[in-house]
């Protein structure tokens, strides 16, 4: 499955999978100007930090398509980029698909869509490598057993171009005979787990169950898990790792389990200029993600919410982190 990619119809669209319809609805978005695609990461249309850079990468190729179509000056094409390349802050491949290819913009959009369509297969081939490295290093760790593994959020083919990060380690192990269950966090406030992963697991013929996100930390103390995969939006060098929120809770509740928890991310997501993790921006989201539920309101009329939407795992807490080239060690002091 392919969450987005680029057509030369309707005079050069973007389309998405529209992740907020899912799992009721599977509709495909097309997105034709830059504040449309802004609008669509804003409202997680697109989400999932490998797939944000897709977006930033083919957006910038259709900021190049619109400035060639409408005469735009230079101060529109550089105001497009940083709109888009800010949408949001946390996930740095957002910032990084806009600055692969934004210095192509002067040989012409076709040479930018290239280039961006390159970045996706090129993530494609990155996951499934990592699948590997990760599935391998848990069958080590593990034993060769089928196992019960936890995930939060959404790592898969949806959270990227191909494939997926964390869901694609847990896909590679359910391919080799590997996999018991998935515990899927249904990942508050926004369900990300509940809605996406459930529904990816459920198109791969992956057995699972829903938990709470406060059921986690009870279920690894319950012997129900063997290891805990997420993905993430930023690490830094030192090895702390942004991902959705609930994760450093995770992270603590898996050491003291002595489960193993791994970070499973492409090197794009690695923000070598960032010493540690108190540099990343953590992105707050609207009250209303909290104080309602579909829509309806949950709390008092003018309740207020604390909804960050990442937080950051301490390095400490990380048993590895494994990318397309390596597996890195980084409580053991290992820079990235
Ligand atoms: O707010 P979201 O849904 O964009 O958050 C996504 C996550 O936190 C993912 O775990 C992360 O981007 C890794 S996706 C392979």
């Amino acid at each position: 499955m392919k969450s987005i990619e680029f057509t030369s119809n309707e005079g050069g669209a973007i389309l998405l999978v529209d992740q907020r319809l899912l799992p009721h609805e599977k509709k495909i978005l097309i997105i034709k100007s830059n504040s449309e695609l802004i609008a669509a990461i804003q409202s997680l249309a697109v989400r999932g930090a490998p797939a944000l850079g897709v977006a930033g990468a083919l957006g910038v190729g259709l900021i190049a398509l619109r400035s060639e179509q409408n005469g735009w000056s230079q101060q529109q094409i550089s105001q497009a980029l940083v709109d888009l390349r800010s949408a949001r802050p946390t996930a740095v491949n957002l910032a990084w698909g806009v600055d692969q290819v934004s210095p192509l913009i002067s040989s012409g959009s076709k040479l930018v869509l290239e280039a961006a369509m390159a970045i996706s297969q090129a993530d494609g081939l990155a996951n499934r490598a990592m699948s590997k490295l990760g599935a391998a290093y848990l069958l080590e760790k593990c034993g060769q057993k089928r196992l019960r593994i936890l995930t939060h959020c959404n790592t898969g083919a949806l959270a990227t171009s191909q494939w997926g990060t964390a869901l694609g380690v847990i896909t590679e192990l359910h391919q080799q005979g590997y996999i018991k269950e998935v515990f899927a966090d249904e990942t508050r406030p926004l369900l990300q787990g509940s809605r996406l992963t459930a529904w990816e697991l459920s198109e791969l013929g992956i057995e699972y169950r829903i938990l709470p996100d406060g059921a986690a930390a009870s279920a690894l103390f319950a012997g129900l898990i063997d290891a805990v995969v997420i993905g993430a939006d930023r690490i830094a060098r030192n090895g702390d790792t942004a991902n959705k929120i609930g994760s450093l809770g995770l992270a603590i509740a898996a050491q003291a389990a002595n489960i193993p928890f791994l970070v499973i991310a492409p090197e794009s997501t690695i923000d070598r200029s960032i010493a540690d993790g108190s540099k990343i921006e953590i992105e707050f989201r609207a009250d209303s993600e909290v104080t309602h539920f579909a829509g309806l309101p949950v709390a008092p009329v003018g309740a207020k919410s604390y909804n960050p939407a990442f937080d950051v795992t301490l390095s400490k807490f990380i048993t590895a982190i494994i990318t397309e080239k390596q597996l890195y060690h980084v409580s053991e002091g290992v820079e990235l």
